[in-house]
């Protein structure tokens, strides 16, 4: 079995031992042999791209459609591989059709590439209105977030569709969408999934979760590199979602033969899925992760808010994310002068980066900041350590020491 941690960062990864990596939620990061993989690809396909192009690069994206759809809970036609969850959101808000004043639901917490989206088909004169359900702390169970839907639901008519995030970013709350979801539908409401950050750290089941759509990023937490994602269609509306390229294929009665072949396109980041899923399956298996996983972002996030005398967000340990949790960080970090605010938040992370060689995301709720640690397999309590002792260092250790020789 693979021994994860530090060797495993080392002999699995290629990435750098220069930096200490407590965000792999950001942008994923990929096994070495699941690299190895595409790179093959990439020289099959300069060494001869017209075979490339015409044989071989549709069989490979439709096993790996398969593979995926295998290890998500789909049946194979309802699935489609596609860059990212932006592309995944824009491909289904832009093929459907809205009328004026049909209103989408999201909330305070949506990513700010789906809330930009809408604003944008807005410009265009979709007049779609945007109500937004704002999620406040502290959350005490999971029926308070559907009660809250429903309220919203009950008090705002003409909702075509609520846009539910599985994992969201900011905050890392994994939502109780199997409860949302027969709300939103009960009431004739479509959903779409924004699980950017759910497969390869949540079992999933897409098929019986039973949204309209569902997107997730598979090079988070699935072990692809950059480029691939699901988008997971619900059959009764696959005749009218297209992909956002126009292309070849785009009229075929199929939704596979309509997303695979989008003109000349590097998609080997697509055609790896396949060979990462086998890599996530042949080191254990998701409960082998999780076991690993879950146990060290639960006691990096402990270990932080003593060394700290802070929290972690407050919200139950159900309706936090398996690999992600939000520790709150000293109170001293307000005192450099840098606003409490998404902005800030922002600097505050390329500051930590620039000096201290640790990626780590930064965000900022009610005049505190927060950082959202990541834990995964390459990962070892030395990281957060690391993290722990470099705050300390600079928020708390070096401004005494210069108000000491003023
Ligand atoms: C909740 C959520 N939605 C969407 C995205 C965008 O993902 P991508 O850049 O892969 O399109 C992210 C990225 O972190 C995210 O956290």
């Amino acid at each position: 079995m693979m021994v994860f941690g530090k060797k495993c960062k080392k002999l699995d990864f290629m990435l750098t031992d220069s930096v200490t990596f407590c965000n792999h939620g950001g942008f994923g990061g990929a096994p070495r042999k699941v690299i190895e993989t595409q790179r093959s690809y990439q020289l099959e396909q300069e060494s001869d791209p017209e075979g490339w192009y015409r044989y071989r690069v549709e069989d490979l994206y439709s096993n790996a459609t398969d593979k995926v759809a295998e290890f998500v809970g789909s049946d194979k036609e309802n699935l489609v591989l596609v860059e990212n969850v932006t592309t995944g959101v824009n491909t289904v808000l832009k093929s459907l059709q809205w009328l004026p004043g049909d209103k989408i639901l999201i909330t305070n917490q949506t990513f700010e590439a789906v809330k930009n989206t809408l604003t944008f088909m807005n410009k265009k004169n979709e007049e779609i209105e945007i109500v937004t359900m704002d999620i406040r702390f502290p959350i005490e169970n999971k029926e308070q977030l559907v009660y809250q839907l429903e309220e919203t639901l009950d008090a705002n008519k003409d909702i075509k569709m609520v846009i539910l995030d599985h994992i969201i970013s900011v905050s890392a709350i994994l939502m109780p969408i199997e409860d949302m979801i027969p709300v939103c539908h009960q009431r004739g409401v479509m959903v779409m999934v924004d699980g950017a950050h759910a497969p390869g750290q949540v079992q999933l089941q897409l098929d019986q979760i039973g949204a309209d759509f569902y997107t997730g990023d598979l090079h988070k937490w699935c072990f692809t590199t950059r480029g691939c994602a699901l988008l997971h269609v619900d059959p009764k509306h696959s005749d009218v979602i297209n992909p956002l390229v126009t292309a070849y294929l785009h009229f075929h009665p199929r939704l596979r033969d309509r997303f695979v072949r989008q003109s000349t396109r590097d998609c080997t980041s697509m055609c790896i899925a396949s060979a990462a899923i086998e890599f996530l399956e042949e080191i254990g298996g998701l409960d082998v992760i999780t076991q690993h996983n879950t146990n060290l972002v639960d006691w990096a996030v402990e270990m932080l808010a003593n060394a700290w005398k802070t929290k972690h967000l407050p919200v139950p340990r159900s309706l936090r994310a398996p690999f992600m949790s939000l520790v709150m960080l000293p109170a001293d970090v307000n005192d450099v002068g840098i606003p409490a605010t998404y902005q800030g938040s922002k600097k505050l992370m390329g500051k930590i980066y620039k000096k201290y060689a640790i990626h780590c995301a930064c965000t900022a709720f009610d005049g505190r900041f927060w950082v959202r640690v990541s834990a995964q397999i390459h990962n070892c309590k030395e990281d957060y350590f690391k993290l722990r002792d470099a705050i300390t260092q600079e928020f708390i250790e070096e401004p005494k020491k210069n108000n000491k020789t003023k």
